[in-house]
């Protein structure tokens, strides 16, 4: 396939619906081939007959990524079947809001593990691949909550700040082996995380994930020479 991806291999987190699937997607239609990553394997059996489909590659690997062994395994069938890595998203997340004079401790413990250890987890698993490469991007979705004070999101919140100061320390140690990290901050999109979720603002003010993809697409298809390391992207009408 042609395209400004074309020739490179993705591994994309959370792919079965919402960002990573729209990212996953993009990055197929953009020539790559690509891991899809996530719990459901009908989601991902879904998402990999639409990039089919349309010509493109897709590996379908259900993966549980809070679980150590999976994430090395993950890798371990997305080299040996597509060859090697250039890049990594990691949009595979979870939220719930509530005050934290409200919360348990263990209330935190399902977002931490996801949205923090199991990022850093899988950033981890792809570095051989990329550093014996010198080359590779790994692009991990943060939230704007990180910048935008919202009440009720602080553990959200924490796990976001905490994979975006990772993020940080992990493309300095990555720039002299030509490795690139970027974070992608958006505001709301609408997706399927905020079914469970009240006082949603309203969903057709939303970003929508192909919004969000297009400025995936973006960070992905830059020369080497260039990095875009934080994008925020927000919806224009002034909601989150
Ligand atoms: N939507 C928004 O407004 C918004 C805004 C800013 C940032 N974000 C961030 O963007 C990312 C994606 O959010 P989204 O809205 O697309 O969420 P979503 O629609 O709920 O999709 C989340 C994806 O992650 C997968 N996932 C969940 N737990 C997993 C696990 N343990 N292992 C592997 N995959 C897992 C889910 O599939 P399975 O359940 O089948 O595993 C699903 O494919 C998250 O990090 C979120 O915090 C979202």
């Amino acid at each position: 396939m042609s395209g400004g991806l074309a020739g490179k291999v993705a591994l994309v987190t959370g792919a079965g619906r919402g960002i990573g699937r729209a990212i996953a997607e993009a990055f197929a239609a953009e020539g790559a081939a690509v891991a899809l990553a996530s719990r459901s394997r009908a989601d991902l059996a879904e998402v990999a007959g639409e990039i089919r489909k349309r010509q493109g590659r897709a590996l379908a690997i259900p993966t549980d990524v809070t679980q150590d062994s999976a994430v090395e395994a993950l890798l371990e069938q997305t080299l040996s079947e597509l060859g090697r890595l250039d890049l990594l998203v990691t949009s595979a997340g979870t939220a719930a809001f509530g005050a934290v004079a409200d919360s348990k401790p263990g209330d935190w413990d399902a977002m931490l593990t996801l949205n923090l250890r199991a990022v850093m987890v899988c950033c981890r698993a792809v570095l051989p691949a990329m550093l014996r490469q010198r080359s590779g991007m790994i692009l991990n979705v943060s939230s704007i909550a990180t910048k935008r004070t919202l009440p009720g999101s602080a553990a959200y919140t924490a796990t976001k700040a905490g994979l975006e100061s990772f993020s940080r320390v992990l493309a300095e140690e990555l720039r002299p082996h030509g490795v690139r990290v970027g974070v992608l901050v958006p505001g709301a999109v609408d997706t399927p995380i905020w079914d469970a979720l009240g006082g949603s603002p309203p969903r057709d003010k939303m970003l929508r994930v192909e919004d969000v993809a297009r400025a995936a697409v973006l960070m992905a298809t830059l020369p080497p020479h260039a990095s875009l390391e934080e994008l925020t992207l927000l919806p224009a009408g002034g909601i989150l």
